[in-house]
């Protein structure tokens, strides 16, 4: 299994791409199976996910090509992706492809609006907590779709076809949102949704939709309101840019100094994120060309951030600002209230040396003067991303195992990093 040794001690300088959102990518992918028409869609990233969603897709029947050429072939990165789903062969999503990608199970949605039923594997927990569903099923039955457990399948039907309705959301929700928005779209009459999540991603789904042909209005509030219409066509669309890898690379400059500009990044995208560093003793420079992010000589002072939907600070930035905040001056504290399991990075970053302490959904970080490498392993994306951050100002070498819970949502990870300098390299065995 491959893993990265990171060389820690030197600062980060020069230019970082921003790549297309994953988080934006997996659902907008999602949403071409609610036309019979092509959706062609730029700048969608290379990833483990995106590869993953594409089996899923082809699974249906959907056909995924990169500029006449299948996906999964190209190594370059912002590639064109051109998805047909003109015939949905099968409604079934199996528990072998939805039990590796959580957000497949958003193809319900689709599937219910263009073929009247769904087959779909519950996805079972996480590393990151239990994760019900229990609010999109929800959602779909306001809709009219009569929904029944069967041998861990959920089995959906809407012989009539899907009504429009009234969803109000008891705790925000960016994937019940999908499939409200993307099921509502192609709904007779109209459907209100309220408390819906207003991450970007869910903006950027919900614009395209619009290219699409849906009536959608109230995008990026938490209220929507869908006119459904018969049929939606073709568009083209942009993916746009990743705030959660944009912020993750400013939390790595902040930690080991140094002087990046973060190409593309959007700070409206962010700005809870870019606050908190500024809080810590960052300079933070937005202009057209992207984010820039610098520190030089000053140390970083602690901070007090409790994670929360968009736009307050988001949940899959907080492994990254903790192991920030292990080599802060003082006392931080970090809290989660999204997920009731994502502290998993605690354990890992202690190898390190970090003295952080957990109560309950609380974490008190006590920063120290000096990290030092060691190895150590995640159990998810954003905790293995904040290893290697911690890894970066650490002294001597950390060997990062499980290295493709990484490539499932970091482009080209070692290479960005290490033309501003890092010392950081994929080992293979
Ligand atoms: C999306 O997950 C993201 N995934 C997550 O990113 C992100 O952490 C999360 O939103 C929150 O921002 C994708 O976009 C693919 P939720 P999602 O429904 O939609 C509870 C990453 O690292 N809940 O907004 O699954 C749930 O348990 C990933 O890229 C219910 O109780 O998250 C959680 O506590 C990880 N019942 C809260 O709501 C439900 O039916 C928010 O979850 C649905 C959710």
């Amino acid at each position: 299994m491959d893993r990265i040794r990171i060389t820690g001690g030197g600062p980060l300088n020069g230019t970082i791409p921003i790549s297309g959102a994953k988080n934006a990518t997996l659902p907008l992918m999602i949403a071409s199976l609610l036309t019979e028409e092509t959706l062609i869609l730029d700048n969608v990233p290379h990833l483990a996910d995106v590869v993953q969603l594409q089996r899923i897709l082809n699974n249906h029947g959907v056909d995924v090509m990169l500029s006449g050429k299948r996906a999964h072939t190209a190594e370059n990165a912002g590639q064109t992706v051109k998805i047909s789903a003109a015939n949905i062969v099968d409604t079934t999503a199996p528990y072998e492809l939805v039990s590796k990608m959580r957000a497949s199970f958003w193809v319900l949605a689709p599937l219910l609006a263009r073929k009247g039923e769904a087959r779909v594997s519950l996805p079972g927990g996480c590393a990151i907590g239990t994760r019900p569903v229990d609010l999109l099923l929800m959602a779909m039955e306001k809709l009219g779709v009569n929904i029944e457990i069967e041998a861990g399948y959920v089995v959906a039907r809407a012989p009539k076809g899907l009504q429009g309705g009234e969803i109000n959301f008891s705790k925000v929700t960016v994937g019940g949102t999908h499939v409200a928005l993307m099921a509502a779209a192609l709904a007779n009459g109209t459907t209100v949704i309220d408390n819906a999540a207003r991450e970007p991603e869910v903006t950027d789904v919900a614009d395209c939709l619009v290219k699409m042909g849906a009536k959608i209005s109230g995008i990026g509030t938490s209220r929507l309101v869908i006119d459904g219409v018969a049929k939606l066509n073709g568009a083209r669309h942009r993916v746009l840019p990743d705030r959660i890898e944009a912020g993750t690379y400013a939390f790595a400059v902040a930690m080991t100094g140094g002087d990046v500009l973060l190409e593309g990044a959007r700070p409206d995208l962010l700005q809870s994120a870019l606050d908190v560093l500024v809080e810590a003793g960052v300079k933070v420079t937005s202009s057209n060309e992207g984010i820039r992010i610098q520190r030089n000589g000053a140390g970083i002072a602690p901070v007090r951030v409790t994670t929360e939907p968009f736009p307050g600070f988001p949940t899959d930035l907080q492994a990254q600002l903790m192991a920030l905040m292990t080599r802060a001056k003082g006392t931080s504290q970090i809290t989660e209230t999204i997920f009731e399991n994502r502290f998993m990075h605690v354990q890992e970053l202690a190898r390190l040396g970090a003295r952080i302490s957990l109560d309950g959904q609380m974490a008190t970080i006590e920063g120290v003067d000096k990290l030092k490498g060691a190895p150590v392993m995640a159990t998810d994306l954003r905790a293995s991303v904040s290893l290697v951050i911690a890894a970066l100002a650490a002294e001597g070498d950390t060997y990062v195992n499980r290295v493709y819970h990484l490539d499932r949502g970091f482009e080209r990870l070692e290479e960005k990093l290490g033309r501003c300098g890092a010392q950081i390299e994929r080992l293979s065995s």
